[in-house]
Order: structure tokens, then sequence, then C-alpha cells
């Protein structure tokens, strides 16, 4: 979330700062992507069933922290609920 704030991106809201609590952070992960990240938690889990937006590719990108094995990872801001 962070890495793609400083990105500029503005249409990722990310309200809540990273808590796992607002669920405005939510992003697609490219496929060729979606096996390298960490296993989704049941607090995130929980979350993104309120999106109406959710798919099998859905994750909130706050919980997802970058370090060198995920490098080159892609992700697509997912529509605002
Ligand atoms: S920034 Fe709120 S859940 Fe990710």
């Amino acid at each position: 979330m962070e890495a793609i704030r400083d990105g500029g991106v503005d249409e990722l809201l990310a309200l809540c700062g990273g808590g796992c609590a607002c669920a405005t952070c939510h992003v697609y992960v490219d496929p060729t992507s979606a096996e390298t990240i960490p296993p989704i938690s049941e607090d995130e889990n929980d979350l993104l069933d309120s999106s109406s937006h959710r798919t099998d590719r859905s994750r909130l990108s706050c919980q997802i922290r970058l370090d060198d094995s995920l490098s080159g990872l892609r992700v697509t801001v997912a529509p605002e609920d």
C-alpha cells in the first residue's frame, strides 16, 4: 500500500493507514504474481468479503509486506465500493 501511494497513485485511499480496517487499499494481484505473495489472513479475508468487487485475485495491499521475493509484483487498484 505504501509503495503504491508513494508512487503517486491517488485512487488508492487506504483510509485506515494500513490497520486492516477499511478495505480501501483493495487491489487485484496479477496472476503471474499470485503464488509469490504471502497467504491471506482471516482478518483480511473477512474484510474483503465486504467488497462487492472481490475476486479470486483480491488482496488488501496494506497486508502485503514487500521484500526482494516480491520484486516485479504487479497489481491493479480495485474499483471503489
Ligand atoms: S489501508 Fe485500510 S485495510 Fe488497508
